[in-house]
């Protein structure tokens, strides 16, 4: 099957989402009306949470998660080398000092032992955030990051923006990603390409009181309104506007009633391309696990054979038959602007043999099909 391209991800609108966004757009209030605080009741009932505070990108999501914790210059943060460049220049605004972590050579997630030898390799004493990054949406080690906030006085924030749905085992209960059971603060994107969008948009989650009320705070330029005059209003706070409008409200909401059908549809494919990718020698397909249910973000296969030229290759195969596969991501440490300390011991192995293949709710079984075809193709010219 040739024809239309074939992304890595897309989004999926139904006439009841425009329907939605619709609707709002012929409300009074177009933003700061009732439809934001409703998307954000509707979330935390979703991830289990206490507090949520919606904002217009999954990266001012971060930008409020930093500010909120009160990160300065010179503050330690460390993250994944393997990483959306989101967080490192928010970091990078804060004059913060970056540190990436090595990744595991088949996830590019950074684990617990990766920050602890981040630590003894630098010396690190005090850290003011770690910031974990689910590639793919796999919640790999979320349970375990909690443990440096004590030896190293850290935040945790998780940078969730590919893992909306996901949820992890702790004690025989499933907790979402976003419950903030094991981390201070989480971050997601509802970009287009994410489980649910809202054209662009992101999301703050906190179970800490305190932090949400600055988050908030900080969303809206730093204004409280406790007096009665409609005009009378105190700026507590340096804020921005990172608010979502009304009918980005409404398209999420929309959404979010097709959350578990985008879920189920996404595990179907991962389990499609595992079935029909496994006795394909050249490549690992990615592992299930049974203490995760992922949002299946991506679909990542490894070649086992470590080759860059051979997997430049298949980049250009595919994109000739209609199929764009994409790389997640090139690590941090090797774009020109990168100012930090790292180690890749792995993660170069990590971004040498890994791809990731189309995974959407909607992408069909025949381009499922298609695509198995052209890898086996490509591995048996
Ligand atoms: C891991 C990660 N963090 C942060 C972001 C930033 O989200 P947004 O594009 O909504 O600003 C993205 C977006 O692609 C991402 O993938």
């Amino acid at each position: 099957m040739t024809g239309r391209i074939t992304n890595y991800g897309s989004q999926f609108v139904d006439s009841a989402d425009i329907k939605s966004v619709a609707k709002a757009l012929k409300q009074k209030n177009l933003t700061n009306g009732s439809l934001t605080p409703l998307f954000e009741e509707k979330l935390k009932l979703f991830l289990n949470v206490k507090y949520a505070c919606s904002c217009n990108s999954g990266t001012s999501a971060l930008f409020l998660a930093l500010k909120a914790i009160g990160t300065k210059e010179n503050d330690i943060i460390i993250m994944p080398a393997v990483n959306f460049i989101a967080s490192y220049n928010i970091s990078k605004l804060f004059n913060a000092r970056i540190y990436l972590s090595d990744t595991d050579k088949k996830t590019g997630q950074m684990s617990p032992e990766d920050v602890e030898n981040c630590c003894k390799k630098f010396k690190l004493k005090k850290i003011k955030a770690i910031i974990p990054m689910y590639n793919g949406g796999y919640p790999n080690n979320a349970e375990n990051f909690l443990k440096f906030k004590k030896k190293y006085g850290s935040y945790i924030i998780e940078d969730a923006c590919h893992a909306f749905g996901s949820s992890y085992k702790f004690k025989k209960n499933f907790h979402m990603v976003g419950s903030c059971r094991h981390a201070d603060i989480s971050t997601f994107s509802f970009h287009p390409l994410k489980t649910i969008t809202t054209g662009e948009g992101g999301l703050v989650t906190t179970n800490n009181k305190k932090l949400f009320e600055k988050i908030q705070k900080i969303r809206s330029h730093g204004i409280l309104r406790t007096q009665n005059q409609h005009w009378q209003y105190d700026v507590v706070f340096e804020g921005l506007n990172f608010r979502l409008t009304d009918f980005q409200a409404a398209l999420g909401l929309s959404q979010l009633k097709k959350i578990k059908k985008f879920l189920n549809y996404r595990e179907n494919i991962f389990n499609f391309y595992n079935k029909n990718l496994k006795n394909i020698k050249q490549i690992r397909c990615p592992k299930r696990m049974l203490c995760q249910k992922p949002s299946y973000h991506l679909y990542i296969i490894n070649f086992k054979k470590i080759n860059l030229k051979t997997k430049i290759k298949f980049i250009k195969f595919m994109k000739k038959n209609n199929v764009i596969v994409q790389q997640h991501y090139i690590p941090i440490y090797k774009f020109k602007s990168f100012k930090g300390k790292f180690i890749n011991t792995n993660t170069e192995y990590y971004f040498k043999s890994s791809i990731s293949l189309p995974i959407y709710y909607n992408l069909k079984k025949e381009k499922q099909l298609h695509i198995i075809n052209l890898i086996k193709k490509f591995f048996t010219r």
